[in-house]
């Protein structure tokens, strides 16, 4: 049987009215919603085992941390990478912070920080950041078409790629265009001149199979909010030579192995990037995600993602007047649009009164925006529970608040 036929009843959120309208959630992009298994296991986490990590020798602390040891292994068969490869994190903003900092104090004026123009602002800001404080520079791979259809303009790279280039970060999805980069390209031309590499996955991770070992990257960083884990937390994978020579961003009680009055020697990674008391339950009920995901076959939730989003593309265009943007190739699960006379703000807040969680702005990509003339767009993004009969309501709401504007 489909597995997509009974999904929407793992999902308790998905059945509400809103506005007297049942819910259609298509903002995915910035939030998937969790299944009952994800929400179970931090309900069962805090009634039955909780108590802190690596702290305690008594059963409860023993349990937590087992759970939470179980729950890095379970991250890294999702990722094939090794345990001690991955580090609990907040979400991808905190793990590129943390690389922005700790890769970054490596860095001297003249050498260079290679991104591309289609970063969402956490892969933007902290590189800038730290360009300002040591002299760096920051170069762009520009994104190709007036609606960006090309993606990445891949032919400027011989000419950006130089081994100035010490850093080189990008998405590996854009959460505004659903461009999918060639992720493994880009880290093998990286290696090439001896750049260490650094993917966003923050689009990738719940959307189909990744495999870190196959990207070639040296750090891959995701949230787990976005791939049906709770909020709060996320995962920095660093190959195991990388994280070896990386200092810590922050430091305190759980990541030192010996303190005197004077210094403190670190414990060896992953426990050295993990100051503090850890997203305990977060991490434990994201290894459920994983388990979630895995049960369904991310290769299907691809399909069904491409198989939905082509649906919508198709709907999309016979609206006069819309502007769609992102590729005409490959495509993750989200569509972007904008009218001339409709604000993308105007759209989000009519289309929310026939029950459509839609997203309208910049998506954290402001240069982006100017450079395709935009304000903003609408943005629809879809994922395993989504259907064709949604995007029929998102297209007849469209045109209902298209007729009110007098527009379309
Ligand atoms: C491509 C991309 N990178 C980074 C982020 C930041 O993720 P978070 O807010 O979970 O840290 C997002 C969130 O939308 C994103 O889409």
């Amino acid at each position: 049987m489909s597995p997509w036929k009974n999904i929407r009843a793992d999902f308790p959120i998905l059945h509400q009215q809103v506005h007297g309208k049942p819910l259609i959630y298509l903002d995915n992009a910035a939030t998937a919603q969790k299944p009952r298994a994800v929400i179970d296991a931090l309900v069962h986490f805090y009634e039955r085992d909780n108590s802190n990590v690596h702290r305690g020798l008594h059963a409860l602390s023993m349990r937590s941390t087992d759970a939470y040891e179980t729950a890095r292994a379970r991250l890294a068969r999702f990722i094939n990478a090794a345990a001690t490869e991955i580090i609990f994190t907040r979400g991808t903003t905190e793990g590129i912070n943390l690389l922005a900092h700790s890769l970054g104090a490596k860095l001297r004026p003249g050498d260079v920080i290679l991104t591309t123009e289609m970063e969402h602002h956490s892969n933007l800001v902290p590189w800038q950041q730290v360009a300002r404080a040591t002299g760096a520079t920051i170069r762009y791979l520009p994104v190709v078409g007036a609606d960006a259809e090309g993606g990445l303009d891949l032919t400027q790279l011989d000419q950006l790629l130089t081994p100035a280039v010490k850093i080189f970060t990008c998405t590996h999805i854009s959460n505004t265009l659903g461009v999918i980069n060639p992720v493994e390209e880009l880290c093998r031309r990286a290696r090439a001149v001896g750049a260490i590499s650094v993917i966003d996955a923050a689009q990738s991770i719940g959307h189909g199979p990744l495999d870190v070992q196959a990207i070639g990257a040296d750090f891959v960083v995701f949230s787990g909010h976005k791939m049906c884990g709770p909020t709060g937390i996320g995962v920095l994978y660093g190959r195991r030579e990388q994280l070896e020579s990386l200092d810590p961003d922050e430091t305190g009680g759980g990541m030192v192995a010996n303190v005197t009055y004077e210094s403190a020697r670190w414990k060896p990674a992953p426990e050295r990037f993990e100051a503090g008391t850890p997203n305990i339950a977060g991490a434990i009920a994201l290894g459920r995600a994983c388990d979630y995901l895995d049960a369904l076959d991310r290769a299907e939730i691809a399909k069904h993602d491409q198989s939905l989003t082509g649906f919508a593309y198709d709907q999309l265009a016979k609206i006069p007047g819309i502007r769609l943007l992102g590729p005409t190739g490959a495509r993750s699960g989200m569509v972007s649009f904008a009218f001339s006379d409709v604000h993308a703000h105007d759209i989000v807040t009519f289309a929310d009164e026939d029950g459509l969680a839609l997203r309208g702005g910049h998506h954290c990509n402001q240069p982006l925006m100017r450079k395709l003339g935009l304000t903003g767009t609408t943005r629809a993004s879809f994922y395993i529970y989504n259907t064709e009969a949604e995007i029929e309501v998102l297209v007849t709401s469209l045109r209902r608040i298209l007729a009110f504007f007098g527009a379309g």
